[in-house]
């Protein structure tokens, strides 16, 4: 039984999303809504994290306040359209540790090849959450997973912006334990490998690259 796909769909989350969808939506409007949809998606993928109590002063009395427990978190962009959802993270979770994978998708076959690729050193103590905006065909998501579980971290998490059902069954069969955070599921692939209805080429939308 895989874990489960949590779709994010709250309305300040839906309503932005349909904003970047939106055709005439300009290249610095679709990336300022990205950042501030990825705050939202952080702020549910990390609902778990571990907390332990630190003795604080305040200016008044000493408490056990809760803070985090453990070692960063690693926020893994898969290049190039995972930069626009972790410039958001980020901003949310300031600390955190950031790795690469650049993984380009071969046109013809839709297989992704990899050509990038830096974490950091110390992955074993460290909580993973991958971010790329479209799960598509779940050919790059796998590969991304593939790699980074050679490097033995304590957890992977897999966030997007929109997922194709396609993807995320060929997600599923290959990582069945590692949840996948989404603002949609939408219809389906076309035969291209574009996700519809979507929002067209994520990374030209958001680089401005078209
Ligand atoms: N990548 C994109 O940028 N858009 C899609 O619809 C599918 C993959």
């Amino acid at each position: 039984m895989p874990t489960k796909v949590h779709v994010i769909d709250h309305p300040l989350v839906q309503h932005k999303l349909s904003l970047m969808r939106r055709r005439e939506t300009p290249t610095s409007e679709f990336r300022a809504l990205l950042e501030e949809i990825s705050m939202l998606l952080a702020y549910e993928a990390t609902r778990d994290l571990a907390i332990t109590k630190q003795r604080i002063e305040t200016p008044l009395e000493a408490v056990d306040a809760p803070v985090l427990d453990g070692k960063k978190v690693v926020i893994v962009s898969i290049l190039r359209a995972g930069n626009g959802i972790l410039d958001g993270m980020l901003k949310i979770l300031p600390s955190a540790r950031v790795g690469h994978i650049g993984l380009y998708r071969d046109h013809k076959t839709l297989q992704a090849i990899e050509y990038f690729f830096k974490v950091p050193s110390d992955m074993a103590d460290r909580d993973v959450i991958v971010v790329d905006p479209m799960l598509a065909t779940g050919n790059s998501a796998v590969a991304a997973i593939d790699r980074l579980v050679k490097t033995g971290p304590r957890s992977i998490k897999y966030v997007c912006l929109l997922a194709a059902p396609e993807g995320i069954a060929v997600f599923q069969a290959q990582h069945p334990d590692v949840p996948i955070y989404t603002a949609s599921i939408d219809r389906c692939l076309n035969e291209s490998g574009y996700i519809l209805p979507g929002l067209g080429d994520a990374g030209d939308r958001l680089f401005g690259t078209k």
